[in-house]
């Protein structure tokens, strides 16, 4: 049998199967992955982004963020064949939920309902102040009209965007259910990530140490690779549609 085919056995025989995906799902979208040859972090210095320089100097802060965020999201950025190939596994029942490391939403777009955002979403701002919430084109558009930062309309504090910042907290619930998915889970699939960024990194590690079945689809290697039942050294828009093909109804 081989080796998707395999997988896709233990995909569907599992009782509990969850995903976790890295920027390498949404860079067949044109969002840039953050390490690799065009990695975000070649562009710009991830200090400059940090939680520390938001509260230092939040105009500056959100000078360069308009400018990293027109990187990640002004070509609008649609789903691709990863995206759909996960919201088709949910749909089918052979996916139990999907804990994303992206900011993007691509996921929802595409049609995956339970996500846990671990890092937050880009498409919402934030006051941190009061916890007043718009969308990110609002704060955008403020920003860009000379608010620097944007402001509350409750408090009158800095907006932040929704994305969680280096030196920043996770959202609690998030990373609680993110936790009890990767323990309960029989099967966890790792899709387009580098591993290298905690907690998120060790999510694979806690399934595979409760006997979930560990497959890593990944361009390049991983920490996880030698502890993983399968590695797919490929793309994500060609490799997740033939392990749901593999998988069927
Ligand atoms: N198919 C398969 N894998 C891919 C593809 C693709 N088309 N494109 C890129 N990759 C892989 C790369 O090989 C890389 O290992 O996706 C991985 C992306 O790794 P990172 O850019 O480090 O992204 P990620 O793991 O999501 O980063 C985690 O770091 O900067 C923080 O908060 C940010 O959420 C991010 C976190």
């Amino acid at each position: 049998m081989d080796r998707i085919r395999a997988a896709a056995r233990d995909l569907r025989d599992a009782d509990a199967a969850v995903a976790l995906t890295g920027a390498g799902v949404s860079a067949p979208s044109g969002v840039p992955p953050f390490r690799g040859e065009d990695g975000i972090w070649n562009e710009y210095d991830p200090d400059a982004l940090d939680v520390w320089r938001f509260r230092r100097e939040p105009g500056a802060f959100w000078a360069d963020w308009l400018d990293l965020r027109a990187d990640l999201l002004d070509a609008d950025p649609e789903p691709n064949p990863a995206h759909e190939a996960l919201a088709d596994l949910s749909a089918a029942g052979r996916l139990d939920a999907l804990v994303t490391q992206n900011i993007d939403g691509l996921h929802r777009d595409a049609g995956s309902e339970e996500v846990v955002e671990l890092h937050g979403n880009a498409r919402r701002a934030v006051c941190r102040n009061c916890g007043w919430t718009t969308s990110a084109d609002d704060a955008v558009a403020r920003a860009e009209s000379g608010d620097l930062p944007p402001r509350c309309d409750a408090c009158d504090g800095a907006l932040k965007p929704d994305a969680v910042l280096f030196g920043e907290q996770l959202p609690r619930d998030a990373l609680v259910r993110a936790r009890e998915l990767a323990a309960d889970s029989e099967a966890f699939l790792v899709a387009g990530s580098s591993l290298t960024v905690e907690p998120a990194a060790s999510l694979p590690a806690r399934a595979a140490e409760s006997g979930a079945t560990l497959i890593v689809v990944n361009l390049d290697e991983t920490p996880l690779d030698a502890r993983a039942d399968y590695v797919f050294r490929g793309d994500v828009t060609e490799v997740l549609p033939a392990l749901r093909e593999a998988v069927g109804e």
